[in-house]
């Protein structure tokens, strides 16, 4: 873990790894109220902006190296292309082969249909760290250590909602994450 933080503070500076520690200690809180494999959640979180710190030109470049396959939305966001970018890069870093970790780390900002508990905890803690602050958070907070469903659905509203107001692209897996909660009847 050390050694991570070491590269991490190099790649991202101080502040964002200030972020990534806050988003590590709020995932080991929700992983032991939910059972989730600590190990597994720590990882995640410490890596999942792993790629954030690099500009849209060169994250576009290093998924052409990597031969990554993303579709055009995501190709064109630095808020999104860091997801599934930092999953390859960690591979290579670190040497993680785990699917679940990587998942975590690719899907962290869109969320995605049928999340893992691994998942839904990294998409969680990284929208309700101490650091963040916005309206409804609160009720948020709480409930993401009732009910994970529940936590994102209202999660989802609520970016669904900040995108729409600020008129911005909606990433697909979003809508379907949130269609997928609704169907199975969360927040009934
Ligand atoms: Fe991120
Ligand atoms: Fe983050």
């Amino acid at each position: 873990m050390d050694r991570i933080i070491e590269v991490l503070r190099d790649r991202i500076g101080e502040k964002r790894l200030g972020h990534t520690l806050s988003v590590v200690e709020e995932s080991l809180i929700l992983a032991k109220k939910h059972k989730a494999p600590e190990e597994k959640v720590k990882i995640a979180a410490l890596l999942h902006d792993f790629a954030k710190n690099i500009t849209l030109e060169e994250s576009v470049k290093l998924v052409k190296d990597y031969n990554l396959e993303l579709d055009d939305v995501t190709i064109t966001s630095s808020e999104l292309i860091h997801g599934p970018l930092g999953a390859r890069m960690v591979r290579d870093y670190f040497n993680i082969g785990d699917q679940e970790i990587l998942n975590a780390i690719t899907y962290h900002t869109t969320g995605r249909e049928n999340m893992t508990t691994v998942e839904k905890i990294v998409f969680l803690a990284d929208f309700i760290e101490p650091a963040r602050d916005f309206e409804g958070i609160e009720v948020i907070r709480k409930r993401s250590l009732e009910n994970l469903d529940e936590a994102i659905l209202m999660a989802l509203d609520s970016i669904i909602s900040y995108l729409i107001n600020k008129r911005s692209i909606i990433h697909a897996n979003t809508i379907h994450a949130r269609n997928y909660l609704l169907k199975k009847g969360i927040g009934e």
